[in-house]
């Protein structure tokens, strides 16, 4: 059998040369491919995707696909939870294996196991807390999740989710992102002072035994680097130019820059929101660098102004690393008969992860 070809090769050929061949590969896999495009990608790959989204709309369309092949143009987690969902029966691929989450990377299950043992000298866990993933997060803590009672929770459900966490305990461990988990719990009306932040550094999470008994979130110690750069400074800065304008950020920003927009939601929101605005409306949006230049372009014709929130550049340095090249490789691999970068959850993880997943797919349907 024909060796697979090389990446090597790939990353010689120009974006030209590589676009050429994804269509051509496309045409010739047919429907037995399905690339799927997260917004954060850059143009030169959105393009060629078949659908694109936020992370659940993408993990709805995954579970749903007939195609044999799903390319997932986006990063690792969301690779898994596509095959996750389709039971290991299609081939999911990663064009580039090096696409992870810093984010997802921040919490793992050495430090949540640690975390949870903790959590039981003081009181019973399994009784009162309700452990909740954010779907940025590798499959083994979707997998704890659904083994402890918890459920996986996305940007644009989270208060539906911590809504059914909080019907049945007391308490919620959300991991690994605590700007999400803090907004989603502010904005229902739970206040800082019944949030703890647990640093997976420290005993106890730096915390006193008394601060975790009277606490009702406890927020991993997890950040987004792409959104950390955005300031409130930023949007006063924008206000004072811009008295008319509006603001719009993603639940993974500080509640500081979350308080001060408009409007707060997925990426998906986002693009719908801004999408729906009238001629001469002014935008400052604080989100990934390449959806944002996407959504100026769009609006620009409409005579809608769209401005990125942070004065210097910041994207999402693992998305943009699945690239034309890459992408060309994968296809060229599937039309020689090869699967190159296929990412296999071992299926004793994926059947509580699937657990955890279905659970929140229930809880927003
Ligand atoms: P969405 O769920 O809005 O797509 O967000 C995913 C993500 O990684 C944002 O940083
Ligand atoms: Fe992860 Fe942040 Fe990139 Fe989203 S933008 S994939 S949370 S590093």
């Amino acid at each position: 059998m024909a060796a697979a070809l090389k990446i090597e090769h790939f990353n010689l050929l120009d974006d030209g040369e590589c676009d050429a061949r994804i269509v051509a590969a496309k045409k010739l896999l047919g429907k037995r491919l399905c690339i799927l495009g997260h917004h954060y990608q850059r143009n030169e790959v959105f393009k060629h995707a078949d659908f694109t989204g936020d992370s659940l709309k993408l993990s709805q369309l995954a579970s749903k696909t007939d195609a044999e092949f799903i390319v997932f143009c986006g990063v690792h987690f969301m690779a898994e939870v596509a095959d996750i969902l389709t039971d290991g029966q299609r081939s999911v691929i990663l064009p580039d294996l090096a696409a992870g989450c810093s984010m997802a990377d921040m919490a793992n299950l050495v430090k949540v196991n640690k975390c949870w043992a903790e959590l039981s000298e003081i009181l019973d866990p399994d009784q009162m807390v309700t452990p909740v993933t954010y779907i940025n997060s590798a499959a083994d803590l979707k997998a704890f999740c659904g083994n402890h009672g918890g459920i996986v929770c996305t940007s644009s459900n989270a208060r539906a989710v911590l809504e059914w966490s909080f019907a049945r305990r007391e308490k919620v461990l959300f991991f690994p992102d605590q700007h999400l988990g803090r907004n989603t719990a502010k904005n229902m009306g739970i206040g800082l002072d019944q949030m703890i932040v647990w640093d997976f550094n420290k005993p106890l999470g730096g915390n006193t035994p008394e601060a975790i008994r009277a606490a009702r979130m406890i927020l991993w110690k997890g950040f987004c680097s792409v959104h950390q750069m955005f300031q409130p400074a930023h949007i006063d800065n924008f206000r004072s130019r811009h008295p008319e304008g509006k603001v719009i950020s993603h639940p993974e920003n500080a509640l500081q820059v979350c308080e001060k927009s408009d409007f707060v939601g997925s990426t998906e929101y986002i693009l719908r929101t801004v999408r729906a605005s009238q001629p001469g409306d002014h935008w400052l949006v604080g989100t990934e660098l390449n959806l944002v230049n996407r959504l100026a372009d769009e609006m620009k014709p409409k005579g809608v102004k769209v401005e990125f929130m942070s004065p210097t550049v910041c994207m999402c340095s693992t998305m943009f690393r699945t690239d034309p090249q890459h992408l060309a490789w994968t296809l060229d691999n599937l039309v020689a008969g090869k699967v190159v970068n296929q990412i296999r959850v071992p299926a004793d993880i994926a059947r509580p992860a699937k657990a955890a997943l279905e659970l929140m797919l229930e809880v927003v349907d």
